[in-house]
C-alpha cells in the first residue's frame, strides 16, 4: 500500500484517497489506547525500530519513539553526530549496517530530497521518510490531516490555507498532497519568493495577500521560516514579514469564528504566529503531537500488515 515495494512509507503522494482512509481509519483505536493506565499494544514484540536523523528534531524522533516503544518494539537512536557518518560511512553502508543488525524498522530524517527513497531501494528493512529536504513529511502530512479530520468531521469542500514558507516546507508538500486527495479545497498563501513555481498544478490556489487569503477559511495551518534553508534573502526583512503575513488576532477576524488554527512546529513565536494566535482557544497545535503518535502507531502497524519481503514479518 505504502510504496512500489509495499514495506516503506516515503511520501503521500503516491497514496490514493482509499489508502490515506485507511490510514485514518486505522488511528483511533490507538489513539484510545492513551487514556488507558497501561498505554502499551504488543503488535511489534520482537522488531527492532531505529531512528537515523540527519537534522534536527524534537517532535517527529520523539514521536516516532515513544510510539514504537508503546507497540513494544526495541527502540535504537542513531546520534548521526557522533556515529560513523561523521567519518565518512555513506548512507547505504550506515543502513546496510543496521539492517545487518537486524534492525526492522529504519525511520530517516535527511537533509537531502530523495534520500529515504535511495536507502528503501538498497535495503529489506521497512524504511519511513520522517521529512527529506524540500520533498515530503508523510507522517506530519497524516497527522494534520487526522487532526483535520477529528475536528471538522469532513474534508469535502473544507477550506484549508497554508501560510509562509511553501518552497522550502515538506509539511506543505505532504499536506497538499493528502489534503486535495480528501477533497479539501486547499489555498497557499506567502511572499511570491516562497511560494514554489507552477504550484497550481497540485490543485491548490494561490494567493500573496493573507487578508484576502484567510477570507472564511475554515483551517489555517502556519509553516515556519525556514530561514537555514534559504541561499539567499528571500523576502526584504523579517520585519516585513511579520507585518504581512504573521497570523495574528487582527488577521484571523477575516477567518470564520470557528477556524483551526495549526502548526507542524517548531514555532517561531512572534515572527509567522503571535503568542495570543498559539495559545488561543482555536489552535490545536498541542493536539497534533498527541494525534503524532497514534498516527505513527498506525503506520508502523499497518507496515507490518502489508507484508514485508524482508525483515519486518506479518506474524
Ligand atoms: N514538525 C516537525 O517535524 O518537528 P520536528 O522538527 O521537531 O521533528
Amino acid at each position: 500500500m505504502f510504496s512500489n515495494r509495499g514495506k516503506d512509507l516515503l511520501g503521500l503522494e503516491n497514496l490514493d484517497k482509499k489508502d490515506l482512509q485507511v490510514i485514518l481509519d486505522s488511528v483511533e483505536p490507538f489513539k484510545s489506547l492513551f487514556t488507558r493506565s497501561v498505554k502499551k499494544a504488543p503488535t511489534l514484540i520482537g522488531k527492532t525500530v531505529v531512528t537515523l536523523f540527519y537534522e534536527p528534531s524534537t517532535r517527529t524522533r520523539t514521536s516516532f519513539e515513544i510510539a514504537a516503544k508503546r507497540l513494544s518494539a526495541d527502540v535504537v537512536n542513531i546520534a548521526v553526530s557522533t556515529s560513523s557518518v561523521v567519518k565518512g560511512e555513506s548512507l547505504i553502508d550506515t543502513g546496510k549496517t543496521l539492517e545487518a543488525m537486524k534492525a526492522d524498522y529504519i525511520i530517516i530524517r535527511h537533509y537531502l530530497s530523495g534520500a529515504p527513497d535511495m536507502l528503501a531501494r538498497n535495503l529489506n528493512a521497512s524504511v519511513i521518510n520522517a521529512g527529506d529536504g524540500f520533498h515530503e513529511h508523510p507522517t506530519q502530512g497524516l497527522l494534520d490531516l487526522y487532526t483535520v479530520y477529528e475536528k471538522k468531521k469532513k474534508f469535502e469542500g473544507l477550506k484549508v490555507l497554508l501560510v509562509g514558507d511553501i518552497l522550502h516546507s515538506r509539511v506543505a508538500k505532504s499536506n497538499i498532497w493528502a489534503l486535495t486527495k480528501m477533497g479539501a479545497e486547499v489555498s497557499v498563501v506567502g511572499p511570491p519568493t516562497l511560494i514554489p513555481r507552477n504550484i497550481e498544478e497540485l490543485g491548490v490556489k494561490v494567493f500573496y495577500n493573507l487578508d484576502e487569503a484567510i477570507k472564511k477559511v475554515d483551517v489555517v495551518n502556519i509553516l515556519r521560516i525556514q530561514l537555514e534553508r534559504q541561499q539567499e534573502n528571500l523576502f526584504p526583512s523579517v520585519h516585513e514579514y511579520v507585518e504581512l503575513y504573521q497570523l495574528t488576532n487582527e488577521k484571523l477576524m477575516r477567518a470564520k469564528s470557528d477556524v483551526l488554527i495549526m502548526h507542524p512546529g517548531p514555532m517561531n513565536r512572534g515572527i509567522e504566529i503571535s503568542s495570543d494566535v498559539a495559545d488561543s482557544q482555536n489552535a490545536v497545535i498541542n493536539e497534533q503531537v498527541t494525534n503524532g503518535i497514534a498516527v505513527r502507531m498506525a503506520v508502523l502497524y499497518l507496515l507490518k500488515k502489508s507484508g514485508n519481503s524482508g525483515n519486518v514479518s506479518s506474524n
